[in-house]
């Protein structure tokens, strides 16, 4: 593998860009229900490329030969975005990786062990000196077979923080070049997390040659804003899948974070590649891929984010579209706000809708369609603008279905 062309990972020009690795096919695909055969593996890929993801975990490939495949169809097709590939720390799967890997226009071999007391004494029943050792013999063993090598300390986030820093020294010496801390059961808080990473970034050694990365899960609901203070304090790679699907509770969702990074980037300030326009699609796509609906409710992407049924944010939002939106649909792909019309709705809402189907009703008639609205509006969850048409027109709503 020729390494001539190794990026200098932490450039002072991109100190300001956070890298969005994605592992919606990885993390995501392997929590129950969300399972992708090849092609949607691919199709997705594609999508997630177009988004403008930097690194995207397309597998574990020796897990199976099926996800061997994906990952080397993915890493032949994909053009722009560095493939990655989980591998234990163990010679098999580094060298199955590699392999699946060959084809990637640039690569990336994710090793990852656990470190914490937990996992040592009761998951791999190794001592800290063990765990060292094949940290850096799966490090040194992966760089030579791809373009660049990430290392995970698994349960990062329960580990003890001086040994965290000795492991990460050791991976960036045996050439490392971003360093994943991982939420592994999403137990951590945002200050907890903020802390470690400053701690981190002064004494691992070599701290400033790599990307510090996160990857938080959401079992306590707080992966997102765990990331977001993972970047406060200098992550400049975040972890994270589409529609935060992924193990248990899920990993921190994409969508959430890129917007929270453009809607409050004079706070962050840090931006992204992605283009956020692509966001609502590529997450519809993953909820037809997977049969998975997103919850109505759902930051970013849900249907509910841009609608509005009260009358007062409604009133609000046909004076100024700020009181009660701090983005606009348009910049993640979403047509336009909704005004869904329902018995919390008021006057202005509906006369605006009932202008844009045409019915200019005077105050008197609007006194009685307002009042007809609002027995129906007590009967069904949202009038259509067959109903309101129906209505405006003296004609019963309930006898067009
Ligand atoms: O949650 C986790 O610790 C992981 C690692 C494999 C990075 O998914
Ligand atoms: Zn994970």
């Amino acid at each position: 593998m020729n390494r001539d062309n190794d990026v200098a990972v932490a450039s002072p020009d991109d100190a300001d860009r956070v890298r969005i690795f994605d592992t919606t096919l990885r993390d995501g695909e392997q929590a129950p229900g969300f399972s992708m055969d090849r092609r949607a593996k691919l199709r997705m890929a594609q999508a997630l490329e177009a988004l403008g993801v930097d690194i995207l975990e397309a597998g574990f490939p020796q897990a199976s030969p099926d996800d061997f495949a994906a990952v080397a169809e993915i890493a032949r097709t994909l053009k722009s975005t560095t493939v990655c590939g989980l591998a234990r720390c163990q010679p098999g799967d580094i060298d199955t990786t590699g392999r699946a890997l060959e084809k990637a226009q640039r690569s990336r071999i994710h090793v990852f062990l656990s470190t914490s007391p937990l996992h040592r004494e009761h998951k791999l029943r190794m001592s800290r000196s063990q765990v060292l050792d094949a940290a850096v013999a799966a490090v040194e063993r992966a760089r030579q077979l791809c373009h660049e090598v990430e290392f995970s300390a698994e349960d990062a986030l329960r580990t003890e923080p001086d040994f965290l820093a000795e492991v990460f020294s050791a991976a960036v010496a045996a050439g490392a070049t971003t360093l994943n801390a991982p939420d592994t059961v999403g137990y951590t808080t945002p200050a907890e997390i903020a802390e470690l990473f400053g701690y981190l970034r002064q004494h691992v050694r070599g701290a400033d040659q790599v990307v510090f990365s996160s990857h938080c899960h959401d079992d306590l609901g707080m992966a997102v804003a765990n990331s977001m203070a993972a970047i406060g304090a200098g992550a400049r790679q975040v972890e994270c899948t589409i529609n935060g699907i992924g193990e248990r509770a899920g990993n921190a969702a994409l969508e959430e974070i890129v917007m929270a990074l453009k809607v409050r980037k004079p706070y962050f300030g840090v931006d992204t590649r992605i283009d956020t326009r692509k966001l609502y699609p590529t997450s519809r796509l993953l909820a037809q891929l997977t049969g998975q609906p997103v919850p109505r409710n759902k930051a970013i992407v849900g249907e509910n984010a841009f609608a509005h049924e009260s009358g007062i944010h409604q009133h609000g939002m046909l004076k100024h579209r700020g009181t009660y939106e701090i983005m606009r649909p348009q910049d993640v792909g979403i047509g336009e706000t909704r005004l869904v019309l329902g018995k919390h709705s008021g006057r202005a809402a509906l006369r605006q809708r009932l202008e844009s189907l045409g019915h200019t009703p005077d105050e008197a008639a609007m006194d009685a369609i307002f009042a007809r609205f609002k027995t129906l509006a007590d009967k069904k969850r949202e009038v259509h603008d067959e109903d309101l048409e129906a209505i405006a027109l003296g004609q019963d709503p309930e006898a067009t279905g």
